[in-house]
Protein backbone atom coordinates (compact mmCIF):
# COMPACT_ATOMS: atom_id res chain seq x y z
CA UNK A 1 0.00 0.00 0.00
CA UNK A 2 1.02 3.37 -0.57
CA UNK A 3 1.45 5.96 2.32
CA UNK A 4 2.22 9.38 2.10
CA UNK A 5 5.13 10.14 4.46
CA UNK A 6 3.94 13.33 6.52
CA UNK A 7 6.60 16.50 6.11
CA UNK A 8 7.86 18.41 8.32
CA UNK A 9 6.38 16.22 10.92
CA UNK A 10 8.18 17.42 14.30
CA UNK A 11 7.93 21.11 13.45
CA UNK A 12 3.77 20.66 12.73
CA UNK A 13 3.58 19.02 16.01
CA UNK A 14 6.16 21.36 17.62
CA UNK A 15 3.68 24.97 16.70
CA UNK A 16 0.70 23.19 17.82
CA UNK A 17 -0.42 25.30 20.88
CA UNK A 18 -0.70 23.96 24.72
CA UNK A 19 -3.56 21.77 25.37
CA UNK A 20 -5.48 22.81 21.84
CA UNK A 21 -9.52 22.06 22.14
CA UNK A 22 -10.10 22.17 18.26
CA UNK A 23 -7.51 21.37 15.62
CA UNK A 24 -7.96 21.13 11.58
CA UNK A 25 -5.85 19.45 9.65
CA UNK A 26 -7.28 20.72 6.35
CA UNK A 27 -5.02 18.58 4.03
CA UNK A 28 -5.60 15.48 5.61
CA UNK A 29 -4.07 13.35 2.99
CA UNK A 30 -3.23 9.59 4.35
CA UNK A 31 -3.46 11.47 7.75
CA UNK A 32 0.33 10.91 8.80
CA UNK A 33 -0.19 14.47 10.27
CA UNK A 34 -3.33 13.82 11.96
CA UNK A 35 -2.57 10.79 13.71
CA UNK A 36 0.33 12.55 15.51
CA UNK A 37 -1.93 15.75 16.37
CA UNK A 38 -4.26 13.65 17.74
CA UNK A 39 -1.92 12.67 20.72
CA UNK A 40 -2.07 16.59 21.40
CA UNK A 41 -5.33 17.18 21.96
CA UNK A 42 -7.01 18.23 24.55
CA UNK A 43 -8.93 15.44 26.16
CA UNK A 44 -12.71 17.29 25.68
CA UNK A 45 -10.85 18.41 22.19
CA UNK A 46 -11.45 17.26 18.24
CA UNK A 47 -9.63 17.08 14.99
CA UNK A 48 -11.29 17.64 11.89
CA UNK A 49 -9.75 16.63 8.94
CA UNK A 50 -10.68 17.60 5.45
CA UNK A 51 -10.04 16.25 2.26
CA UNK A 52 -11.30 17.80 -0.95
CA UNK A 53 -10.30 14.05 -2.53
CA UNK A 54 -13.31 11.38 -1.92
CA UNK A 55 -10.80 8.52 -2.98
CA UNK A 56 -8.22 9.90 -0.20
CA UNK A 57 -10.37 10.33 2.42
CA UNK A 58 -11.78 6.73 2.12
CA UNK A 59 -7.83 5.61 2.22
CA UNK A 60 -7.05 8.26 5.30
CA UNK A 61 -10.19 6.32 6.67
CA UNK A 62 -8.63 2.45 7.13
CA UNK A 63 -5.32 3.90 7.19
CA UNK A 64 -6.64 5.53 10.88
CA UNK A 65 -8.77 2.95 11.54
CA UNK A 66 -5.66 0.12 11.44
CA UNK A 67 -3.64 2.52 13.24
CA UNK A 68 -5.22 3.25 16.30
CA UNK A 69 -6.88 0.57 18.77
CA UNK A 70 -10.72 2.54 18.79
CA UNK A 71 -12.03 4.88 16.48
CA UNK A 72 -11.72 8.32 18.60
CA UNK A 73 -14.98 10.44 18.83
CA UNK A 74 -12.65 13.05 18.98
CA UNK A 75 -11.86 12.67 15.16
CA UNK A 76 -14.20 14.10 12.52
CA UNK A 77 -13.45 13.33 8.85
CA UNK A 78 -15.10 15.23 6.33
CA UNK A 79 -15.26 15.55 2.51
CA UNK A 80 -14.35 19.35 1.56
CA UNK A 81 -12.22 21.67 0.92
CA UNK A 82 -10.44 24.33 3.18
CA UNK A 83 -11.64 27.03 0.90
CA UNK A 84 -15.19 26.38 2.76
CA UNK A 85 -13.17 26.81 6.28
CA UNK A 86 -15.47 29.19 8.02
CA UNK A 87 -18.69 27.18 6.95
CA UNK A 88 -17.10 23.87 8.24
CA UNK A 89 -16.21 25.58 11.27
CA UNK A 90 -19.55 27.17 12.00
CA UNK A 91 -19.28 29.20 14.87
CA UNK A 92 -16.43 27.69 16.11
CA UNK A 93 -12.89 28.92 16.33
CA UNK A 94 -9.48 26.89 15.51
CA UNK A 95 -6.89 26.60 17.93
CA UNK A 96 -4.77 25.23 15.58
CA UNK A 97 -5.13 24.70 11.44
CA UNK A 98 -2.77 22.86 9.09
CA UNK A 99 -2.87 23.34 5.64
CA UNK A 100 0.00 21.07 3.62
CA UNK A 101 -0.66 21.83 -0.11
CA UNK A 102 0.51 19.13 -2.32
CA UNK A 103 -0.77 16.22 -4.29
CA UNK A 104 -0.73 13.20 -2.36
CA UNK A 105 1.89 10.36 -3.45
CA UNK A 106 -0.83 8.72 -4.51
CA UNK A 107 -1.96 10.99 -6.70
CA UNK A 108 1.11 10.23 -8.70
CA UNK A 109 1.34 6.44 -7.81
CA UNK A 110 -2.31 5.68 -8.86
CA UNK A 111 -1.86 6.24 -12.85
CA UNK A 112 -5.47 6.16 -13.88
CA UNK A 113 -6.06 9.96 -12.66
CA UNK A 114 -3.97 11.51 -15.37
CA UNK A 115 -1.89 13.10 -12.53
CA UNK A 116 1.47 11.53 -13.81
CA UNK A 117 3.71 12.19 -17.40
CA UNK A 118 4.99 8.52 -16.92
CA UNK A 119 1.33 6.72 -16.91
CA UNK A 120 -1.10 7.23 -19.76
CA UNK A 121 -4.24 7.89 -18.57
CA UNK A 122 -7.36 10.09 -19.15
CA UNK A 123 -6.42 13.76 -18.63
CA UNK A 124 -8.30 14.25 -15.28
CA UNK A 125 -6.47 15.44 -12.63
CA UNK A 126 -9.38 16.21 -10.33
CA UNK A 127 -8.75 16.27 -7.06
CA UNK A 128 -12.50 16.08 -6.58
CA UNK A 129 -13.94 13.07 -8.49
CA UNK A 130 -17.37 15.45 -8.77
CA UNK A 131 -15.56 18.44 -9.79
CA UNK A 132 -16.72 19.83 -13.27
CA UNK A 133 -13.98 21.06 -14.43
CA UNK A 134 -11.22 18.51 -15.20
CA UNK A 135 -7.37 18.75 -17.36
CA UNK A 136 -9.36 17.75 -20.86
CA UNK A 137 -11.74 20.53 -20.52
CA UNK A 138 -8.60 23.12 -19.92
CA UNK A 139 -6.95 21.33 -22.83
CA UNK A 140 -9.85 21.35 -25.20
CA UNK A 141 -12.02 24.21 -24.47
CA UNK A 142 -9.29 26.86 -23.02
CA UNK A 143 -8.01 30.07 -25.79
CA UNK A 144 -4.56 30.71 -26.62
CA UNK A 145 -3.98 33.66 -24.06
CA UNK A 146 -5.63 31.58 -21.51
CA UNK A 147 -3.38 28.29 -21.93
CA UNK A 148 -0.27 30.56 -22.54
CA UNK A 149 -0.71 32.58 -19.43
CA UNK A 150 -1.14 29.38 -16.81
CA UNK A 151 1.78 28.23 -18.44
CA UNK A 152 3.70 31.45 -18.04
CA UNK A 153 2.27 32.09 -13.97
CA UNK A 154 2.63 28.58 -12.74
CA UNK A 155 5.46 27.01 -14.69
CA UNK A 156 7.80 30.14 -15.16
CA UNK A 157 7.76 29.32 -18.94
CA UNK A 158 9.10 33.04 -21.25
CA UNK A 159 5.59 34.30 -23.06
CA UNK A 160 7.61 33.40 -26.27
CA UNK A 161 7.78 29.65 -25.21
CA UNK A 162 4.59 29.46 -23.32
CA UNK A 163 2.49 30.59 -26.52
CA UNK A 164 4.61 28.06 -29.05
CA UNK A 165 3.08 25.38 -26.37
CA UNK A 166 -0.47 26.98 -26.22
CA UNK A 167 -0.48 27.30 -30.29
CA UNK A 168 0.88 23.38 -30.46
CA UNK A 169 -2.10 22.56 -28.40
CA UNK A 170 -4.47 24.36 -30.27
CA UNK A 171 -3.36 23.15 -33.83
CA UNK A 172 -3.55 19.18 -32.59
CA UNK A 173 -7.29 19.70 -30.90
CA UNK A 174 -8.04 21.20 -34.41
CA UNK A 175 -7.07 17.70 -35.85
CA UNK A 176 -8.43 15.64 -33.20
CA UNK A 177 -9.64 15.22 -29.32
CA UNK A 178 -6.18 15.23 -27.24
CA UNK A 179 -8.01 12.80 -24.39
CA UNK A 180 -4.95 11.21 -22.52
CA UNK A 181 -1.72 12.02 -20.74
CA UNK A 182 0.27 10.56 -23.28
CA UNK A 183 -1.52 12.61 -26.24
CA UNK A 184 -0.92 16.36 -24.11
CA UNK A 185 2.93 14.73 -23.73
CA UNK A 186 3.58 13.73 -27.17
CA UNK A 187 2.76 17.42 -28.42
CA UNK A 188 5.34 18.73 -25.82
CA UNK A 189 7.62 16.26 -26.66
CA UNK A 190 7.39 17.69 -30.38
CA UNK A 191 7.88 21.25 -28.79
CA UNK A 192 11.18 19.82 -27.52
CA UNK A 193 10.16 19.38 -23.60
CA UNK A 194 11.68 17.09 -22.00
CA UNK A 195 10.37 14.65 -19.14
CA UNK A 196 10.75 17.44 -16.44
CA UNK A 197 9.85 20.47 -18.42
CA UNK A 198 6.96 17.84 -19.74
CA UNK A 199 6.11 17.34 -15.83
CA UNK A 200 6.15 21.22 -15.06
CA UNK A 201 3.47 22.05 -17.60
CA UNK A 202 1.39 18.92 -16.39
CA UNK A 203 1.65 21.19 -13.13
CA UNK A 204 0.31 23.87 -14.50
CA UNK A 205 -2.74 22.25 -15.59
CA UNK A 206 -3.10 20.38 -12.22
CA UNK A 207 -3.05 23.70 -10.57
CA UNK A 208 -5.61 25.23 -12.35
CA UNK A 209 -7.96 22.05 -13.12
CA UNK A 210 -8.33 22.28 -8.77
CA UNK A 211 -8.24 25.98 -8.62
CA UNK A 212 -5.30 25.40 -6.47
CA UNK A 213 -3.90 29.15 -6.29
CA UNK A 214 -7.90 30.08 -5.73
CA UNK A 215 -8.75 28.15 -2.83
CA UNK A 216 -5.84 29.27 -0.77
CA UNK A 217 -6.79 32.77 -1.34
CA UNK A 218 -10.21 31.95 -0.50
CA UNK A 219 -8.99 30.25 2.50
CA UNK A 220 -6.38 33.29 3.28
CA UNK A 221 -9.05 35.31 3.46
CA UNK A 222 -11.23 33.45 6.23
CA UNK A 223 -8.10 32.62 8.50
CA UNK A 224 -8.72 35.99 10.73
CA UNK A 225 -12.45 34.30 11.40
CA UNK A 226 -11.57 30.92 11.91
CA UNK A 227 -8.68 31.04 14.40
CA UNK A 228 -9.22 31.55 18.39
CA UNK A 229 -7.20 33.74 20.31
CA UNK A 230 -3.95 32.46 20.48
CA UNK A 231 -4.93 29.64 17.76
CA UNK A 232 -2.10 29.13 15.07
CA UNK A 233 -2.08 28.32 11.54
CA UNK A 234 0.39 26.70 9.82
CA UNK A 235 0.64 26.31 6.23
CA UNK A 236 3.11 23.84 4.15
CA UNK A 237 3.75 25.09 0.48
CA UNK A 238 5.74 23.50 -2.24
CA UNK A 239 5.20 25.94 -4.95
CA UNK A 240 6.78 29.40 -4.67
CA UNK A 241 3.26 31.17 -5.84
CA UNK A 242 1.70 29.69 -3.12
CA UNK A 243 4.88 30.68 -0.51
CA UNK A 244 4.59 34.07 -1.70
CA UNK A 245 0.80 34.33 -1.04
CA UNK A 246 1.30 32.78 2.03
CA UNK A 247 4.15 35.33 3.02
CA UNK A 248 2.49 38.45 1.99
CA UNK A 249 -0.67 37.56 3.51
CA UNK A 250 0.68 36.94 6.79
CA UNK A 251 2.18 40.78 6.54
CA UNK A 252 -0.73 42.09 6.43
CA UNK A 253 -1.92 40.10 9.21
CA UNK A 254 0.55 41.18 11.28
CA UNK A 255 0.02 44.77 10.47
CA UNK A 256 -2.98 44.75 12.13
CA UNK A 257 -1.26 44.01 15.21
CA UNK A 258 -3.80 41.14 16.05
CA UNK A 259 -1.37 38.03 14.67
CA UNK A 260 2.10 37.47 14.86
CA UNK A 261 4.65 35.74 12.54
CA UNK A 262 6.06 32.45 14.76
CA UNK A 263 8.35 31.69 11.43
CA UNK A 264 10.76 34.80 10.56
CA UNK A 265 12.17 32.66 8.04
CA UNK A 266 10.92 29.86 6.13
CA UNK A 267 11.20 26.35 7.96
CA UNK A 268 12.07 24.07 5.88
CA UNK A 269 13.06 19.99 6.25
CA UNK A 270 16.65 19.05 7.37
CA UNK A 271 19.03 17.21 4.70
CA UNK A 272 18.11 13.85 6.97
CA UNK A 273 14.40 14.38 6.10
CA UNK A 274 15.11 14.77 2.38
CA UNK A 275 17.23 12.04 1.99
CA UNK A 276 14.03 9.74 3.86
CA UNK A 277 11.45 11.47 1.22
CA UNK A 278 12.16 13.44 -1.54
CA UNK A 279 8.63 14.81 -1.42
CA UNK A 280 10.27 17.37 1.42
CA UNK A 281 12.58 19.08 -0.42
CA UNK A 282 10.86 21.86 -1.35
CA UNK A 283 8.60 22.37 1.37
CA UNK A 284 8.55 25.98 3.47
CA UNK A 285 6.51 26.04 6.85
CA UNK A 286 5.45 29.31 7.78
CA UNK A 287 2.99 29.83 11.21
CA UNK A 288 0.64 32.63 12.17
CA UNK A 289 -0.55 33.20 15.77
CA UNK A 290 -3.76 34.91 16.68
CA UNK A 291 -2.37 37.02 19.30
C1 LIG B 1 0.27 16.67 0.58
S1 LIG B 1 -1.27 15.87 0.80
C2 LIG B 1 -1.47 15.88 2.55
C3 LIG B 1 -0.69 14.81 3.23
C4 LIG B 1 -1.00 14.70 4.70
N1 LIG B 1 -0.54 15.86 5.43
C5 LIG B 1 -0.40 13.43 5.27
O1 LIG B 1 0.48 13.53 6.12
O2 LIG B 1 -0.80 12.33 4.84
C6 LIG B 1 -2.41 17.12 0.33
C7 LIG B 1 -3.85 16.65 0.35
O3 LIG B 1 -4.66 17.82 0.21
C8 LIG B 1 -5.80 17.46 -0.53
N2 LIG B 1 -6.35 18.72 -1.06
C9 LIG B 1 -5.96 19.43 -2.14
N3 LIG B 1 -6.71 20.53 -2.26
C10 LIG B 1 -7.58 20.53 -1.23
C11 LIG B 1 -8.59 21.43 -0.80
N4 LIG B 1 -8.88 22.55 -1.47
N5 LIG B 1 -9.27 21.13 0.33
C12 LIG B 1 -9.00 20.00 1.04
N6 LIG B 1 -8.05 19.10 0.66
C13 LIG B 1 -7.35 19.37 -0.44
C14 LIG B 1 -5.29 16.48 -1.57
O4 LIG B 1 -6.32 15.66 -2.03
C15 LIG B 1 -4.23 15.72 -0.77
O5 LIG B 1 -4.75 14.53 -0.25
Amino acid sequence: MIIHKPVLLKEVLDFIPNSPKLIIDGTLGHGGHSLEMLKKLNPDGALIGLDIDGKILEKAQKIIAASLDTSPSTLHLVHDSYANITKILSWKKADYILLDIWVNLEHFKDGSRGFSIKKNADLDMRFDQNAKQSAYNIIADYRLPELANIFMTYGDFTEKKAKELAEAIIRERNKHLIKTTYDLKKILNECWLGDKACAVIFQCVRIETNQEIQNLKVFLGQLPEALSQGGRCAIISYHSIEDRLVKTYFKQLEETKEFHILTPKTVQPHYTEIEKNKAARSAKLRVIERT
